[in-house]
């Protein structure tokens, strides 16, 4: 374990059952649709490439790059596009893949964000929920696991742009961020 984690919250082993579950809802769901996958980069990396190789279907992807962290473990409420969408979304369905949803911030943003730029229905899967820290309601039709209030950090999920190679998901130690 790494030295800065303090305890394994999800295992290899876990994770790779939630995205498996995942996967077969979404390719049930989505069975004979025109529909786009998006992934808001960084943190979705690792669970969208995990996702697609565990589902049976064939769909186009692209991705957004959002920030809204600043290097810090709050969310500053304000979401920029770093990236945007590479293709016209006019008419289209689309998934958002995320790492997790916390204030609720990036996820409320990006589902008007879509919607405004023509979109059909956007809809959400996440691989975490903290449901504990929500500051704005946003429906999400897919969740891999909901989890307690604590950073945690590994298969995609940074902090400062550290952890993210990490193959299992841990609790980062308070000691870690509290002293910055
Ligand atoms: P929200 O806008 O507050 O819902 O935050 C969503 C984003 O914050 C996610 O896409 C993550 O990048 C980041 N985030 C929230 N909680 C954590 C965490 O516990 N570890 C790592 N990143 C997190
Ligand atoms: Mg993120």
């Amino acid at each position: 374990m790494h030295k800065d984690v303090e305890s394994i919250l999800v295992s290899e082993k876990e994770l790779q059952e939630i995205v498996e579950r995942l996967a077969a809802d979404i390719d049930r769901d989505y069975e004979g649709k025109d529909w786009l996958m998006v992934g808001v980069l960084k943190g979705s990396i690792l669970f969208m490439a995990d996702l697609m190789k565990a589902m049976k279907t064939d769909y186009p992807i692209d991705f957004v790059v959002v920030s809204s962290y600043a290097d810090g473990t709050e969310s500053t409420g304000r979401v920029n596009v770093l990236k945007d969408i590479s293709q016209s979304i006019v008419g289209k369905e689309l998934l958002i893949v995320e790492d997790i949803i916390d204030s609720g911030n990036t996820l409320n943003f990006l589902v008007k964000y879509f919607l405004a730029k023509g979109a059909s229905s956007v809809k959400i899967v996440t691989l975490f929920d903290k449901p504990d820290r929500r500051k704005v309601e946003v429906p999400v039709e897919y969740v891999g696991k909901v989890i307690p209030d604590a950073f945690i950090v590994g298969y995609g999920l940074d902090y400062a742009e550290k952890y993210r190679t990490l193959p299992y998901v841990g609790i980062l130690k308070p000691e870690v961020y509290s002293n910055q």
